[in-house]
């Protein structure tokens, strides 16, 4: 008996298995081509066949099948069966409008095994055709578009993103369309400021998992932006080959560079100005003044002055800090290898002439041990300027060890806040200072590299302070 039941079990599970009607879970279609919904008995049985089948959508009937009784379709024109047959009845629906998108159940009668049915989702679906334009604008307080981006006619909605270093609000508006689909348009906002012209700004619209990427660079107008450039604070008399050259960013480009005096005064005779570049052909006291450099595009125009001091005598040379570093290390060695000649010598005599000795070199060695020679090594570039200078340099123009010190004087002042807590509160007092001092003009009307630098700075100090 129980053998018998257990052959029984098995013999009907292989039956089940054996049978089954095959449908997808999921179907996508586009909008306006067709799309194909499978449905088919399989069974180990040779003589299983489809006495009827019946699509519903959404639950009601619209398409019947018999083999005894032929075909009956509600929308013939786009819905048709496909090569119909004993075990498979697939649907085929053509010029796909978004409303055919639901769960569309295939139920067949087989005989002799019974009914059976299985449903399918279609999805009707539409891709968008995508868009970007930057819109081009002009500086000012007011918040306005500068960039909209497009995704029309898509189904289901896209998505659009925007990725930018420009700070900034989005509004995307989306209209439904009367095909189904859906039509977005999304606008990005900024109160726009000179600074954010040629700024690159991406849209990216997502849509059935998949990401469009459109770039572009914003565009704001703005009246120039003036530097003058050219004046290193050491014009003195019959200095050669001095000039200011007026540099600026505009958008559109400044068409119109004009120099005067700020004053309202003539040029003096003494310079000649070619465009954006004011030549000093002879170094006088008439040159002694406020140059002025307008500069004017289609949006306006805006100006810069530059204070000239005309100077008796030149300054000693300035030279910059790598320069000075590189000076120092050289000047240092020369310094070490005369100091040890100096020595041998003197060894060397004392050894021939003790009675002499030491008494005559020993204040050449005093000379080279405070580190003045250094600046020696500095005047040879303007052998001419050696004498009269000399004794009238302040130090901290020297070039060499003194502006090293100061440097340093910042850098042991951070350490001090790190290391000493007693002082710590004095210097956090201190600290904000610092911070508002290098540079007043931040923000507004720096051009790049000058921006870069004053956030640099600020950083630094802000990353030891706080
Ligand atoms: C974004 O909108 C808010 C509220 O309207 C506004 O306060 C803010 O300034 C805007 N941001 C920008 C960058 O325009
Ligand atoms: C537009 O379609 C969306 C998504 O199908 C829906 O949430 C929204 O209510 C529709 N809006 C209108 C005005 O019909
Ligand atoms: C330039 O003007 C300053 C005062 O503004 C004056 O001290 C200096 O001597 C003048 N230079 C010449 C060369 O006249």
């Amino acid at each position: 008996m129980q053998w018998q039941l257990t052959f029984l079990l098995i013999g009907l599970c292989e039956v089940l298995q054996a049978q089954e009607l095959r449908v997808n879970d999921k179907v996508t279609g586009n909008l306006l081509q067709e799309a194909l919904l499978p449905c088919s008995f399989v069974s180990a049985d040779q003589n299983a066949r489809v006495s009827q089948a019946i699509w519903f959508k959404d639950g009601a009937n619209i398409a019947a099948y018999s083999p005894a009784l032929g075909i009956k379709v509600k929308d013939s024109d786009r819905i048709q069966f496909v090569n119909p047959s004993d075990t498979s009845t697939p649907l085929r629906i053509t010029k796909l409008l978004a409303s055919d998108e639901g769960k569309y159940t295939c139920e067949v009668s087989i005989f002799p095994e019974g009914n059976f049915k299985g449903t399918t989702q279609l999805n009707v679906q539409a891709v968008p055709q995508n868009s970007a334009n930057v819109v081009q604008v002009v500086a000012g307080d007011q918040e306005m578009t500068v960039a909209t981006c497009t995704s029309a006619n898509g189904r289901p909605p896209a998505q659009i993103t925007w990725q930018t270093s420009v700070p900034g609000n989005v509004t995307t508006d989306m209209t439904n369309n009367t095909d189904g689909t859906y039509t977005l348009i999304s606008n990005y906002r900024i109160t726009p400021t000179w600074t954010a012209d040629g700024e690159k700004i991406t849209c990216t619209v997502t849509h059935d998992g998949k990401e469009t990427a459109i770039p572009l660079k914003l565009s704001v107008q703005y009246t120039p932006v003036v530097t003058i450039e050219g004046y290193d604070d050491n014009w003195h008399l019959n200095r050669k080959g001095a000039s200011l050259t007026c540099n600026a960013q505009g958008n559109p480009p400044p068409t119109i560079f004009k120099w005067t005096t700020a004053n309202g005064s003539p040029l003096p005779p003494s310079v000649h100005v070619n465009g954006k570049i004011l030549y000093v052909d002879q170094m006088d006291e008439n040159v002694n003044t406020t140059f002025k450099c307008e500069v004017t595009n289609a949006i306006g125009s805006r100006a810069s002055q530059q204070e000239v001091l005309v100077r008796e005598h030149a300054m000693l040379t300035q030279t910059n800090n790598a320069g000075a570093i590189a000076g120092g290390v050289i000047g240092g060695v020369l310094v070490l290898l005369l100091l040890a000649a100096v020595i041998f010598i003197v060894i060397k005599r004392n050894g021939l002439h003790s009675a002499k000795g030491r008494g005559s070199y020993s204040p050449k060695t005093r000379v080279f041990g405070t580190g003045k020679p250094s600046q020696e090594f500095n005047y040879q570039e303007d052998s001419e300027l050696d004498r009269p200078l000399k004794g009238t340099i302040p130090p901290r123009d020297s070039g060499l060890s003194p502006s090293l010190c100061e440097e340093d004087d910042e850098e042991r002042m951070d350490y001090k806040v790190l290391e000493d807590e007693e002082e710590e509160e004095k210097f956090n007092e201190v600290g904000p200072m610092l911070q508002l001092r290098p540079h007043p003009q931040v923000g507004s009307y720096l051009d790049d590299d000058m921006e870069s630098q004053t956030d640099g700075s600020i950083i630094s100090r802000t990353a030891v302070y706080v």
